[in-house]
Formats: structure tokens, sequence, C-alpha cells
């Protein structure tokens, strides 16, 4: 029997439509996932299925039309907007495509922003951000502002302020996307081995099967729900990336 005190990510029957062109289109379909403790899971798929959308459930941001959907023993489809708010500041990390660093602080202080929102003391702050920059290797471009710092660079500062917190879920929408595919593919060595150090489960969204050899399992979504990749054949014909 599986115990549910060990997954970190329990979602059953997730349905989602958006109001399209004067009718309801359904986006995720009777969804269901389950994402262990130390678990780091990859979800592929064609444009347009829904994956942000899921990301987007899971984080807290947009609400589920029906279906529970469990984080770290909470079920978040049942907050209010002040416990969800508090639930996306402690639990969750979540890295973008763009980076979305402010401009007006360092790679330190853009790092302590993600320390403090999720409410813990502000005078280890610093000690905190150094230790995961350093986990990153920009312990040397901690005074840097974004824009003195190259793309990847910025996205290991993103990496950093999502992971600062030592969230229960970090969810990642084609991190690398932005990244030409050397610069793509060490950054993605290096989220995926500080997520398994610093958070207890990751949900990456990409479009590059290939990642699909360093996460435990990838998904495909697909007609609103997740499918094995290994179901999934056009995902070995390469349809998907
Ligand atoms: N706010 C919204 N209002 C209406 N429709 C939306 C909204 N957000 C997303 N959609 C629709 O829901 C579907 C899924 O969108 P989503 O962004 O989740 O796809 P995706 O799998 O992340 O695609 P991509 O790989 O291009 O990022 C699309 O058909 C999109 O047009
Ligand atoms: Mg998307």
């Amino acid at each position: 029997m599986s115990n549910p005190a060990s997954a970190v990510v329990s979602v059953t029957g997730l349905s989602k439509a958006y109001f399209q062109g004067g009718q309801n289109v359904p986006v995720l379909d009777g969804l269901e996932l389950s994402v262990r403790d130390g678990e780091t899971v990859a979800i592929l798929g064609v444009s347009g299925t829904g994956k942000s959308t899921l990301l987007n459930v899971l984080s807290g941001i947009d609400a589920p039309d029906s279906g529970s959907v469990v984080i770290d023993g909470q079920d978040i489809a049942r907050l209010d907007a002040a416990g969800l708010a508090r639930y996306r500041r402690e639990k969750v990390g979540f890295v973008f495509q763009f980076y979305n660093l402010l401009p007006t602080l360092t790679a330190a202080e853009n790092v302590m922003t993600g320390w403090e929102a999720a409410g813990k003391p502000a005078r280890k702050g610093e000690h905190a951000a150094m230790e995961i920059l350093d986990a990153l290797g920009l312990q040397h471009k901690a005074d840097r502002f974004p824009e003195q710092l190259s793309g990847g660079e910025q996205q290991r500062v993103a990496i950093a302020r999502a992971l600062v917190k030592r969230p229960a879920l970090l969810l990642a929408d084609e991190p690398t996307g932005n990244l030409d595919p050397k610069t793509a593919d060490a950054t993605t060595a290096l989220l995926l081995a500080q997520a398994r150090a610093f958070a207890r489960a990751l949900i990456i969204v990409t479009h590059n099967p290939g990642l699909a050899r360093h996460t435990d399992r990838t998904l495909v979504l697909r007609d609103g729900r997740l499918v094995p990749a290994e179901h999934a054949a056009d995902v070995t014909r390469g349809m998907v990336a």
C-alpha cells in the first residue's frame, strides 16, 4: 500500500476548461498525478496541450474547475486567497522561461527575496543566499545586477531564488527555452542536482525529450491527461520536441 505521507504531489480528477470561441474547451480533463518525496518528473507535450496550465494550478496561480490537488498534505483547491498566497510563498519554488529577476536588485538580493517571501528570518537571508549561489557556481557574481549577467547566469540566479526557501515542490516551465543548447544542458544539470539537494520534488516542463534520461520519470500531457512517455509513441518519433 502506498504511503500518502511520502507523496509530495497527489492530484486526482483534475479538470480545467477555458471559455474560448463561445464554448468551454477542456484543457485538463480528469488528470491524475502522484510525485513521491525525492522524485524528479519531466513533462512533455505539444504546444497548447496545457502544460503551463497544469503548473499554474499546482502553484496555486490558477484554480481548477474540479478535482483535488494535495501538495505536501494540503488540498490547495480548498484554500482561500490568503491560504493560497501563503502556500505559494512557503511551499513552492517557480522557475520561468524568462528568469523574471528584479533589475534593480543584485543577484544576492534577488535570491533573498525568495527567502524573505517565505517568512524566514531576514538576518539569515544573506548567508542562505550565498550558500545556494555557491551551489550554483555564482558566489563570485553575487553583487552583480541582472543586466551584468549572461542569460544562463540569470537563470541560475532565478533557480537559486526558487530553491533558497527549500520548497516542498520546485516547478520549472521550459526553464532553458531561452538558452543556447550547450548552456541549456549545463543549466538543466545544475537545476536537477540542486533540486535534489534543496527541494523535495521537481516537476519540469520541457520540449527536450533528451532530458528524460536525467529525471526519474517522464510523462506526456495529451488529451488533458498525463501518460508515461514509454506509452506515447510520438515521443520516441520525436514529434513532441
Ligand atoms: N487565460 C486563458 N484563457 C483562455 N484560454 C487559455 C488561457 N490560458 C491558456 N489557454 C488555452 O489553454 C490551452 C493550454 O495552454 P497552455 O499555456 O497551458 O499550453 P502549453 O502546453 O503550456 O503550451 P506551450 O508549449 O506553447 O507553452 C491553449 O489552447 C491556450 O490557448
Ligand atoms: Mg507553456
